[in-house]
């Protein structure tokens, strides 16, 4: 080796190692790239996954470069829209890339995106199989697994629902402690959303009660994670009301414009032990939706062609409250959302949640890190804020000259949120609040 390349090479691995030079050493694929994109990338960008090409190496990557930099750097991709700087900003199963990633892949797009050192081979990505369930790698295979009944979808024609009953089969009760909602193989780009309730029997009348909403799952929705020590229910003797929303040949840039036989969604439930509840003694969880009717006009939800439209919902709770996720729900019109809490005793607003790029083919549970999840005193209200285009401005927009009426159709536009809320007693508020301001002191007394 000549000394030239020796040195060459003894500096590509201090930037390795350290990181520290990525801005100045030479940043290239196999250095730095790569990895990147191994692990927030080619789990859908690759054989068989869901997004249109494929990241897998570089030959596949290279073509890319100049869109793979603009939608990084304009954080459309990973798709995860949540803004930077507006509230909380911890939260878990956060798909977005950090500023010195973007920074690293427009520097290397910059530098004409070389392959780098050939005797450097990036670490190849660690994927679950397509049709694993996204909590396996953590949790394993749930512990049951719900199928809806199976449909025909045809290739294109009006939006479908899908409305049955299965048996839980689970004979006592448990606490959730994760669920996934999974359109099995190509029905993927169909189901816009399904939201299986569950309804229990009673043995006085001989027939169900309804017991509550299960979860929501909604296009590109990755699964619900409950948190620790609390407790979401699925009573026993109970049996599932699926409310599945089809539409024929897909919906936004993921459609295939195929017709689907024997589509079936799943529900994955992954379960506390059964001694959790007694052991842990836990709140109740649960998971609401709340509406946003302020907006509306003579009381429905009106967007005018080429216009905007926004709604405002108000919610406040007779006991303390703390918010575990945040999902606001819409259609192919909607573009923007937040989540503030107003506390009267004080007059002060606080600010929890903006998505400023909402995009009806990606819905997220927002789930705030334990820590910092917003704990909501009695009678503080929740103001959740919606934004809709109806201009040419929305790529999502399939026609800006329609009057957008409220109805579930995927052309209609709907407006409210999901919200997992833990309801306390005053003494569980309290305790909660206390555990959290030592845990903070302790970590500026640098002791954590
Ligand atoms: C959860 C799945 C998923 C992940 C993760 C993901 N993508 Fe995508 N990507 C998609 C889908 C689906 C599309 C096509 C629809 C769309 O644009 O929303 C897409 C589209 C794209 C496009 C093409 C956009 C266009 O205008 O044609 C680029 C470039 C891209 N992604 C880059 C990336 C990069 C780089 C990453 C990682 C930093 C990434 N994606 C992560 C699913 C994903």
């Amino acid at each position: 080796m000549k000394l030239v390349q020796k040195i060459a090479f003894a500096i590509g691995a201090i930037a390795l190692s350290t990181g520290v030079f990525a801005q100045d050493a030479e940043i290239t694929y196999n250095t730095h790239v790569a990895q990147i994109i191994n692990e927030n990338c080619v789990v859908c960008h690759r054989e068989g996954g869901i997004g249109p090409m494929q990241f897998e190496n570089f030959d596949q990557v290279r073509p890319w470069a100049p869109l793979i930099q603009l939608k990084v750097a304009s954080r459309e991709m990973p798709p995860y829209a949540y803004d930077h700087g507006i509230g909380i900003q911890e939260l878990e199963g956060d798909w977005r890339l950090a500023q010195d990633e973007i920074d690293t892949i427009t520097q290397w797009v910059n530098n004409g995106s070389p392959l780098g050192p050939v005797d450097i081979v990036p670490a190849a990505p660690v994927l679950p199989s397509l049709d694993d369930w996204n909590f396996e790698p953590e949790l394993g295979e749930p512990d049951l697994i719900i199928a809806s009944m199976p449909i025909d979808v045809p290739a294109g024609g009006n939006d479908m629902w899908h409305k049955h009953y299965v048996d839980t089969g689970l004979t006592d009760k448990r606490c959730i402690k994760a669920m996934q909602v999974k359109p099995r193989d190509d029905a993927r780009a169909v189901v816009h959303h399904s939201n299986p309730s569950i309804e229990v029997y009673n043995e006085d009348s001989g027939d169900y009660d309804r017991f509550s909403q299960l979860t929501e799952y909604a296009m590109g929705k990755w699964g619900e994670l409950m948190p620790e020590g609390v407790c979401r229910e699925m009573p026993g003797d109970s049996r599932i009301f699926w409310d599945i929303h089809l539409f024929p040949g897909g919906v936004g840039a993921t459609a295939q414009g195929e017709a689907i036989t024997d589509n079936v969604v799943e529900l994955g439930i992954w379960f506390h032990d059964e001694d959790y509840e007694e052991a842990e003694s836990p709140y109740r969880q649960d998971l609401s939706l709340y509406g946003l009717r302020e907006g509306y006009e003579n009381g429905e939800l009106i967007v005018p062609p080429n216009g905007y439209a926004m709604t405002q919902g108000f919610h406040s709770f007779d006991h303390p409250v703390r918010i575990d996720s945040f999902q606001p729900h819409g259609h192919l019109r909607m573009n923007a959302a937040s989540l503030e809490i107003f506390y009267p005793e004080t007059g002060r607003t606080e600010q929890i949640s903006q998505i400023s790029n909402w995009s009806a083919t990606w819905h997220h549970s927002h789930i705030y890190d334990e820590d910092v999840a917003p704990l909501i005193p009695t009678g503080a209200v929740l103001v959740i804020k919606q934004w809709y285009d109806n201009t040419a401005n929305n790529i999502n927009n399939p026609d800006p000259d329609q009057w957008v009426y409220g109805g579930s159709r995927t052309g209609d536009e709907m407006s409210h949120a999901w919200i997992a809320i833990t309801h306390f007693d005053d003494e569980g508020f309290a305790k909660v609040v206390e555990e959290r301001e030592e845990r903070e002191a302790r970590s500026l007394a640098g002791q954590d």
